[in-house]
């Protein structure tokens, strides 16, 4: 049995209120708000409706297991914390997916592992759910491939030996972005490897941003480049296809080769770039 401070035992006995299947569930609760789940989106939104003044309720269809009740038996934690016994599936039973079944949710039995949220994950959220205070905007060119934004965008100077598309006035400088084009994780340039990595499903890109493995569905996104007076601006972003023709963007997740480009239309509210 773990000797860590218990604060869920330490919370009930200081007189929390948590009613379970096991002890009989009340016929009504009254609140403000219900919240299916207690996971890490069900917790952090209760805190911030509890401080807002709501009288919030959370309802968890898991059990209420706390570190005194760990015992480093992958056997039991995987029948009691787990959906599925930790055996959940998609349909066709090609992927598995881990889930908590607990009070707590997924956090109770994740690796704790954190960072802080990536640029490139907050300008994908400024650009799709409108985020208002995205901050990092700064630009460092290094030889090879350097970064926009701290991982906002890749930047190099356009190099015949690798860019098949002609030169023109907006390619003098190639700029990749660093969203994936499976569901718009951050990528990675790895200079080893000369490769663009997700590390979220495994998406691996060439030099060019082109896929070479996992899921993402087209190449990378890119970002219209001038330069005047020495410096070098970026501007509209575009989507590639498997050629690296352009685009106007679409979404991650939206193949642009054969009926793709059909399929896929550029959402309304996306500005339309000429001749794309
Ligand atoms: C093994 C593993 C390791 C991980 N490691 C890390 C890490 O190190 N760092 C990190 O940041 N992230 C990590 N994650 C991911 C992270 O834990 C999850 O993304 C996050 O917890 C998901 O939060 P959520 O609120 O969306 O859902 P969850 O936390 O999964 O919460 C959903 C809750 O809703 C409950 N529920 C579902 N349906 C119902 C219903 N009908 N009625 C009542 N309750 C219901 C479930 O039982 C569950 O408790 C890891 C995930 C796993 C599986
Ligand atoms: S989001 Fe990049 S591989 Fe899935």
């Amino acid at each position: 049995m773990s000797k860590l401070p218990d604060p869920f035992r330490e919370g009930l006995a200081r007189g929390w209120k948590a009613t379970h299947g096991e002890q009989g569930l009340p016929s009504q609760i009254e609140c403000d708000v219900a919240i299916v789940g207690t996971g890490a989106g069900a917790g952090i939104t209760a805190e911030l409706l509890t401080r807002a003044g709501l009288d919030v309720v959370l309802i968890e269809e898991g059990p209420l297991r706390t570190s005194s009740d760990f015992n480093q038996k992958e056997s039991e934690a995987y029948r009691t914390l787990y959906q599925e016994s930790a055996a959940r599936r998609t349909l066709d039973g090609a992927i598995s997916i881990m889930q908590g079944r607990c009070v707590g949710g997924t956090t109770v039995i994740n690796w704790t592992s954190s960072f802080r949220t990536p640029p490139a994950t907050l300008a994908y959220w400024e650009q799709y759910f409108g985020l208002k205070d995205y901050t990092p905007k700064t630009i460092q060119i290094t030889d090879g491939v350097g970064s926009a934004g701290r991982g906002t965008a890749y930047i190099r100077r356009y190099n015949p030996k690798v860019d098949s598309q002609p030169l023109d006035q907006y390619n003098r400088f190639i700029a990749i972005s660093s969203s994936c084009m499976h569901l718009g994780c951050p990528v990675q340039y790895v200079t080893a490897s000369q490769r663009f990595i997700c590390p979220c499903h495994g998406g691996v890109y060439d030099f060019v941003g082109k896929v070479v493995g996992g899921p993402p569905v087209r190449p990378l996104d890119r970002f219209y480049t001038r330069v005047a007076a020495g410096t070098v601006f970026i501007g509209p972003r575009f989507s590639v296809n498997s050629e690296l023709e352009r685009f106007s963007p679409r979404d991650p997740g939206e193949a642009l080769d054969g009926v793709g480009q059909y399929l896929y239309p550029s959402r309304p509210t996306m500005r339309k770039l000429p001749n794309t």
